[in-house]
């Protein structure tokens, strides 16, 4: 029996006789419609990352909190070596003056102070010479000076010139045969020892000897003496 096209038996028998290609149609309008309704689907989406923002590039600025402190560093670091150069500057001589005082040997020289006959005996003199013993840079502060008595034909006495109160010269008073010192009135009698006022010790003696026709005074630091 022929089928009616225009029934339901004839649409039947077309899918009947070609069910692969109807199958594979079907298939590729189903793959059509899905493709689209995907991409669809995506532009609703959110799910894509979003924009990378812009990287701004870093500010040149100046810290100026860290340049305080390294001002303050500065100013602590110039506070320290001016405070250790004014240091040295104080303590230099002081070290000077200690290496000198403990541990230079003190010298002490024989000077000639003139020939044996230009000396009377009785009489006491003021006699000049240059200290040997200080440093090569005294100068005319090495000029030094001393009362020489010639005390008889072999025997002199000599005395520094320095009271022993405060240091001023003292001067011979040959008619009263005595020293004075101008300062504070001190008075010592030819031999040396102290007749009033202030002085507390005699006046400094320094040894005397006679050789090769001349005297001589030993002369070096002039130490306290009790
Ligand atoms: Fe000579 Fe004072 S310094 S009595």
């Amino acid at each position: 029996m022929a089928s009616d096209p225009g029934s339901r038996n004839h649409w039947y028998g077309i899918w009947y006789r070609h069910p692969v290609d109807l199958s594979a149609a079907g298939l590729f309008l189903f793959l059509l419609g899905a493709h689209g309704w995907i991409e669809d689907l995506k532009k609703m989406c959110s799910c894509d990352p979003p924009p990378e923002a812009p990287v701004e590039e870093p500010k040149v600025s100046i810290d100026w909190k860290n340049v305080l402190i390294k001002r303050d560093e500065f100013l602590k670091l110039v506070a320290a070596v001016s405070a250790g150069f004014i240091g040295l500057v104080i303590a230099i001589p002081c070290i000077g003056f200690a290496f000198e005082y403990f541990l230079v040997p003190r010298r002490q020289d024989w000077i000639k102070v003139g020939p044996l006959e230009s000396y009377e005996v009785g009489k006491t003199v003021d006699v000049v010479f240059t200290d040997t013993t200080g440093t090569p840079w005294d100068g005319v502060s090495a000029k030094r000076s001393a009362w020489l008595r010639r005390v008889d034909e072999s025997n002199f006495k000599a005395f520094a010139v320095n009271c022993t109160h405060l240091g001023c010269p003292v001067r011979w008073e040959p008619g009263a045969e005595l020293f004075l010192c101008p300062c504070h009135g001190g008075v010592y009698y030819g031999d040396g020892k102290v007749a009033g006022g202030p002085p507390p010790r005699p006046l400094h003696q320094y040894a005397t000897r006679i050789a090769n026709g001349h005297v001589e005074i030993k002369v070096g630091p002039v130490l306290a003496e009790g």
